[in-house]
């Protein structure tokens, strides 16, 4: 039995568990912390992490309906940037307006580019020159631009049909409409850089419309079947987004090789058992990733929408997790490895850090001094405890007290489309919200 929600109380504690699972080699423990102190260069860019732990994209749903930042969005920024982060990765933008999860989602264009602008420079200013990337998205299935869902599905899948109860009549989307993705990728790099980010990533994951296409075995036409063709989009958006590459922006995504979710519905998973991964095509795709012009890499697992937990262990939420939580902790922290042996000129952030809480930073400093990961990412910790950074490496240490308690309120609040942070350690903002929302606790 994993500690749970009860939690550890020690790192003797936390460690025999680990032992008691068989995971030491997965999970080793590390006292050195100074090792986070160094800082990386992104490939042959000017584009330096100050260190290596990092904010991971965390979307609070708070634009404006037009899809500029809003106030909430400015504030989150400035707290997660002001927290000693080497890198700050904004959170999910879309890239068209019928891509958006709902009409508080960001979403660049020409017409709010000075929003984006003040976005940037609260961060810059913020983050005593950590790099900021913007992630650009299409929601694809789970679009719902006026907050009611408007698919926009590349491929009917009866395992995700199912839990977001979509009619398997409705249509597929056209060829046509995927051909004119790239420009527009391309575009909202070109106007990310204006802004003054350093960096666009083109996101790949968690089933948004270009991680579906990865499975879309079952696809007519140009994006779907081979390998190829259901790469082809990606790889296309990279090579559009590619031409705004320069010493001071890198292109960036956030990749997921493996969504724990069963042949053919799923990438990655091995045919024969959906818990194994089959590291052939996800390696090739981050090959020519690389190829293409990716230096930095943000790897996630899973999909938040069907197995949060593989995404993001926690302590409580929608259902109980299926497995120990330190066996999910253990896959994403051995997939980031196997990538970073892959292919070691991209820079990769890894996930999997929050659930350990106060000892997140023994394994961080653990895999970054290992050489698995570059840098340590850190997505509901920020929300919680946004100077976790600052902390670990001027303090050695985090505070029980205010570290991220896995409980899900955030995720909660995000399900009804509502503004989003955390209701436990954020109470003043949030937790008038989610009692709003959940009157019944
Ligand atoms: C409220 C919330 C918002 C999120 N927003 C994004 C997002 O905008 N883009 C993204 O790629 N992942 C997003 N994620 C996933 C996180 O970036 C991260 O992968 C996940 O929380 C696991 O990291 P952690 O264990 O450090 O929290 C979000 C997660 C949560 C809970």
């Amino acid at each position: 039995m994993s500690a749970g929600r009860f939690h550890y109380k020690s790192r003797e504690e936390l460690a025999a568990d680990i032992e008691r699972l068989g995971l030491t080699r997965e999970i080793p423990l590390s006292e050195e912390f100074s090792v986070l102190k160094t800082p990386r260069t992104v490939g042959d860019s000017d584009v330096t992490l100050k260190n290596s732990l990092t904010v991971h994209p965390m979307e609070g749903f708070d634009s404006t309906p037009e899809g500029a930042p809003g106030e909430l969005t400015l504030r989150r920024i400035r707290r997660m940037a002001s927290g000693g982060a080497g890198l700050i990765w904004a959170e999910a933008t879309s890239v068209t307006e019928d891509g958006r999860t709902n009409r508080g989602q960001l979403w660049i264009s020409r017409n709010n580019l000075d929003a984006f602008k003040r976005m940037a420079e609260t961060a810059h200013e913020a983050s005593d020159g950590a790099p900021v990337i913007l992630q650009l998205t299409h929601s694809g299935r789970f679009s719902k631009p006026d907050n009611t869902p408007r698919p926009v599905i590349a491929v009917h899948n009866p395992v995700m049909n199912e839990k977001m109860s979509i009619d398997p009549d409705w249509p597929v989307v056209t060829d046509a409409y995927l051909d004119a993705l790239p420009e527009i990728f391309g575009q909202a790099a070109g106007l990310a850089k204006e802004a003054g980010f350093d960096g666009a990533d083109v996101k790949c994951c968690h089933k948004y419309l270009f991680s579906e296409l990865l499975s879309a075995y079952d696809r007519p036409g140009r994006y779907g079947g081979s390998f190829e063709n259901r790469t082809r989009l990606f790889l296309d958006s990279i090579r559009a987004a590619a031409v705004h590459r320069s010493r001071d922006f890198v292109i960036a995504s956030r990749f997921g090789p493996y969504e724990h979710i069963p042949y053919p519905w799923g990438f990655g998973a091995d045919r024969n058992d959906p818990e194994k991964i089959d590291w052939d095509e996800p390696d090739r795709l981050y090959r020519l990733m690389y190829e293409n012009g990716v230096r930095l890499c943000d790897m996630t697992l899973g999909s938040p929408y069907y197995n949060p937990h593989v995404n993001r262990p926690y302590d409580l939420g929608g259902y109980e997790p299926p497995e120990e939580r330190l066996t999910g902790v253990a896959r994403l922290l051995g997939a980031a490895a196997h990538m970073k042996k892959t292919v070691p000129g991209i820079t990769l952030i890894g996930t999997g850090y929050t659930w350990l809480r106060q000892f997140a930073p023994c394994a961080a400093a653990a895999q970054v001094g290992a050489g698995s990961v570059d840098a340590a990412g850190f997505g509901r910790m920020a929300f919680a405890y946004p100077d976790f950074a600052r902390d670990i490496l001027e303090k050695g240490a985090l505070d029980p007290h205010k570290v991220c308690v896995t409980c899900s309120k955030c995720t909660a609040i995000m399900r009804k489309m509502h503004a989003t942070g955390c209701p436990i350690r954020d109470r003043e903002v949030y937790l008038p919200m989610y009692r709003e929302l959940f009157p019944q606790g």
